[in-house]
């Protein structure tokens, strides 16, 4: 009887939550074979409502994929082709965007650059071979400011070859909501061009895997692996982990030296992720609470609930964990090709002109008539001219200027980069808050830059197409903060 305890004093939300952890478990492959070396999965978008708030008070009119929220688990092999038909019931068009992954560029899901929006009622199918194995995930890439605030996101992980040696394989997304007193989203916040051109739209109420309250369930002397994603539109996260001793072993995807984390808080700004591993040692019965520390008091948002074991616990001593490497080409930092992407705007330094659409316009015009707050390099949105063009194989470097008065989540479509340098001299920033870092820099997809940063990044343009580099802050990119680049085969 290993949930006496917890069950004799749990309310009845905490047993409902208990057994919707266990749902969470048992969060299958959705995948059916179609094709000896193919997998298909079918999403459908709808409208549909989660109960993001403690039991007893209303629940949320939310867009979900499988009308989940977050969406069901995709999980992928590595080197296999996946399709994914996707059909839009939602009353606007979207796209799907698979974070992290470096597919064809027709399949990146980005409207209006890559493909036109699978407008309401339609089927797209998404067809790509993801190259690397890790924890990554999917959302919307259509008005994403509105869309992945109302829940169009969910997790994507791709397989590692060789399995990793754990018990348990579990996935927090953790997102921050807006609402109201009656359960429903803040929507008349959407689009606010002045939390544009401040920190985001900031939500009020947090979620790990679309509950007030997730409780994940372990056994005492397991290890697991635990896979962090947040899912916000805007807000810088600290996780920690009360009662375990994780490694960090992977961040965006990419395996790094597995690092003991210590005392420290996983910070993770959004689309960041980082894959966490641990030894289950306290008893069963104990219940390790999550604490999302990025504010004045620490906010527990949910509990790993310790269960006994009934097996054997296997024993791996101080054995560190290993995730084998993606193999992701070198960039060539001497020789690279070097750009320069200067970031200004937002508030406290407003933007005085910048050119919209090919048109110069002061900032009070592109703030009030425009709902535009930043600019890149001068440029207000995707400009009609990309950053730079690369030829398929080039090194490339470029240096990106915080020249503003905010944080920003720097995304890169269709690569993973190397941080080469970063001034002021804060030395690397591993998403990890404290001393002790890896040795080499890890492989990330998105970096997180303070006010007045500069951050050189470095890889190789080997997928041709045209790709994205913005902000991940969905209020930022929206605001202005995105611009692109090509690589030509
Ligand atoms: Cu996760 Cu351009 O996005
Ligand atoms: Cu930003």
């Amino acid at each position: 009887m290993p949930y006496t305890k917890s069950i004799m004093r749990a309310n009845r939300r905490q047993i409902l939550q208990a057994s919707l952890a266990l749902t969470v478990f048992a969060w299958l492959p959705k995948s059916v074979a179609k094709a000896a070396d193919e997998t298909a999965h079918r999403l459908d978008i709808r409208p549909a409502t989660a109960e993001l708030l403690d039991s007893g008070k209303p629940k949320t009119p939310v867009w979900g994929y499988d009308g989940q929220v977050p969406g069901p688990i995709l999980r992928m092999k590595r080197g296999r082709r996946t399709l994914i038909a996707v059909t839009n019931h939602l009353p606007q068009p979207t796209t799907v965007h698979w974070h992290g992954l470096r597919i064809d560029n027709a399949m990146d899901g980005v409207s209006g650059l890559t493909q036109s929006p699978i407008e309401p009622g339609e089927t797209f199918e998404y067809s790509f071979v993801p190259p690397d194995a890790g924890t990554h995930w999917y959302h919307s890439h259509q008005r994403g400011w509105e869309q992945v605030a109302r829940g169009l996101y969910g997790p994507l992980i791709v397989d590692e070859d060789e399995p990793v040696d754990v018990d348990r394989d579990l996935v927090i997304m953790a997102d921050d909501w807006r609402l109201q007193e009656d359960g429903r989203l803040h929507e008349a916040s959407f689009g606010n061009v002045g939390e544009r051109a401040h920190g985001g739209r900031l939500g009020n109420v947090l979620t790990l895997n679309g509950k007030a309250y997730e409780y994940l369930q372990v056994l005492s002397g397991e290890r697991v692996r635990l896979r962090l994603v947040n899912c916000a539109n805007a807000r810088i996260m600290q996780f920690r982990l009360a009662g375990v001793a994780p490694w960090l072993v992977a961040l965006d995807g990419q395996p790094v030296a597995a690092m003991r984390l210590g005392d420290r808080a996983v910070r993770l700004a959004p689309a960041q992720r980082a894959d966490l591993v641990f030894d289950v040692t306290a008893k069963a019965g104990a219940e390790l609470a999550i604490s999302e520390v990025s504010g004045q008091k620490p906010l527990v948002a949910g509990y790993l609930q310790v269960a006994e074991n009934e097996d054997t616990v296997k024993q791996r001593g101080d054995a560190l964990p290993v995730l084998s490497e993606n193999g992701l080409p070198m960039p060539d930092v001497k020789n690279a090709r070097f750009f320069e992407l200067n970031m200004t705007g937002g508030a406290m330094r407003f933007l005085k002109s910048a050119v919209y659409k090919g048109k110069s316009l002061d900032g009070r015009t592109l703030a009030q008539d425009h709902g535009k707050a930043w600019a890149m390099n001068g440029i207000v949105g995707t400009a009609l001219e990309p950053l730079f063009s690369a030829l398929q194989g080039e090194s490339v470097v470029v240096r990106m200027k915080n020249d503003t008065a905010w944080p920003h989540a720097m995304h890169v479509h269709g690569h993973h980069f190397l941080e080469i340098a970063r001034k002021p001299a804060k030395s690397f920033d591993y998403s990890v808050s404290g001393s002790a870092l890896p040795e080499t820099a890890p492989w990330r997809d998105t970096v997180l830059m303070q006010p007045d940063e500069v951050v050189d990044i470095g890889f190789v343009a080997d997928n041709p197409g045209s790709w994205l580099l913005h902000c991940h802050m969905m209020e930022h990119m929206a605001g202005g903060m995105v611009t692109w680049f090509e690589v030509h085969a």
